[in-house]
């Protein structure tokens, strides 16, 4: 079997224990820690414009199975980049930031560098093999990991669970400090909080956390990925850089005479239309992202009563709203992003689609009426292969299940 199609737990621990033989590691009689993909209700790049969020862990996953091995070295394989080799960890001495660029042992080196910076110490190793299932932008494969490594490095270690928002804040850190990704935190919340059946709804004010049950009395539904075969490169080197940037920039500008100090701020229509009159000629690119970040928080509290209502046609009219501002007003999309969409737009059953996350390349998503998908399957197997060749052979279509974040158990023979 290959690694990407590993679906099951038990496929998991098997694949993990092969590997672990094959390079000699010792996990037998360990643990297992699995972390999920997550997909983002709304509002999508909200996160570092200080909009509320709303999110689900999605069932992609990425497994950790680990064992203590006695000694001060963290010794990891990964069953996706069997090249690498095995990544070794003696305390903190780790490459200093933002130097090592394209192999994932920079996820080991920013945690435990992350945690020397917290003066959390880092003195007892272990042996850990993982391996992982979730597409390549869009769905958080970074945070999924980051976290995944760094809950298993403080457990190892004995230190008690620090409170979450911490973990949150430390695992942006290692994306932000030490690889040099602009992320903001969306990810993060979104996984470690995440419970099956529930959208967790996050509001930046109080940096507080509660979770809502989703789809009650609606008919049954699919959220659906469809990862384009195109890989991101870091967001460091994606539009989304410069879109953060642009946001930034469009706050400083505005903040002396309008007060504000994120884009989330600007809520009164009166505001909104105050801010484009007085900037919409010197920066109207900067006006159009301003645009989907307003629109997109207008119809973010529909969106979450009509999740709680368990009124699907609503929500799929949102996001798909959404998907057009972040194609025309947020311009962070891209044309294989948008060739997904447009299949799926024309498959009767299918409610709402848009592009998610960081942007550029990866996977758009769609919610779908369960019965509808192996329609959407065959238009996009049938049309995406035509109007992207190249990625013939590697797009895929998930159907997504709401799962919990983060487990962990014992690694079963
Ligand atoms: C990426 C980033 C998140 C968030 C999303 C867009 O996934 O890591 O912080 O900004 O893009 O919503």
């Amino acid at each position: 079997m290959r690694v990407g199609d590993v679906r099951t737990d038990r496929q998991a621990s098997a694949a993990l224990q092969v590997f672990a033989r094959r390079v000699g590691l010792r996990i037998e009689n360990g643990r297992v820690r699995r972390s999920s993909s997550r997909f983002c209700l709304g509002v999508e790049h909200g996160d570092y414009n200080g909009t509320d969020l709303f999110g689900v862990g999605t069932d992609r996953f990425i497994w950790l199975a680990y064992r203590p091995n006695g000694t001060a070295r963290i010794r990891l394989f990964s069953g996706n980049f069997p090249r690498d080799g095995i990544i070794e960890i003696r305390g903190a001495e780790v490459p200093p930031p933002k130097t090592v660029r394209d192999a994932w042992a920079r996820f080991p080196y920013g945690v435990a560098w992350v945690l020397r910076r917290e003066g959390i110490p880092v003195a007892r190793g272990f042996d850990g093999v993982l391996l992982g299932n979730i597409p390549g932008g869009g769905m958080s494969r970074s945070a999924s990991l980051t976290l995944n490594l760094l809950l298993t490095v403080l457990e190892v270690n004995g230190v008690p669970p620090p409170d979450p928002m911490r973990i949150v804040d430390m695992a942006q850190a290692v994306e932000n400090d030490y690889i040099g990704s602009p992320c903001g935190n969306l990810d993060q919340i979104m996984i470690l909080f995440a419970k099956a059946g529930m959208g967790t709804y996050y509001s930046p004010a109080r940096r507080s956390v509660r979770h809502i049950p989703i789809g009650a009395g609606a008919p049954a539904f699919r959220l659906v990925s469809l990862d384009t075969g195109t890989e991101r490169p870091g967001l460091e080197t994606s539009t989304y850089r410069i879109r953060r940037a642009e946001c930034e920039e469009l706050v400083s500008l505005a903040a002396p005479e309008f007060g504000i100090r994120c884009l989330a701020d600007v809520r009164s229509p009166e505001l909104y239309r105050a801010i484009l009159a007085r900037f919409g000629e010197s920066h109207p690119a900067h006006c159009r992202r301003l645009k989907y970040i307003y629109e997109a928080q207008r119809r973010f509290t529909r969106m979450v009563r009509a999740w709680r209502a368990g009124d699907l046609a609503t929500v799929g009219a949102v996001m798909r709203a959404d998907g057009h501002g972040l194609r025309d007003d947020y311009e962070i999309s891209g044309r294989e992003l948008e060739t997904m969409c447009d299949l799926a737009r024309t498959v009767p059953g299918v409610l709402g689609e848009r592009m998610l996350g960081g942007g550029d390349k990866g996977a758009a998503g769609a919610l779908v009426l369960a019965a509808a998908v192996p329609r959407l399957r065959r238009a996009v197997e049938r049309a995406y292969p035509l109007c992207h060749p190249a990625y013939a052979g590697r797009f895929a279509v998930h159907e997504l299940n709401i799962v919990d974040g983060l487990t962990v158990g014992p690694l079963r023979a």
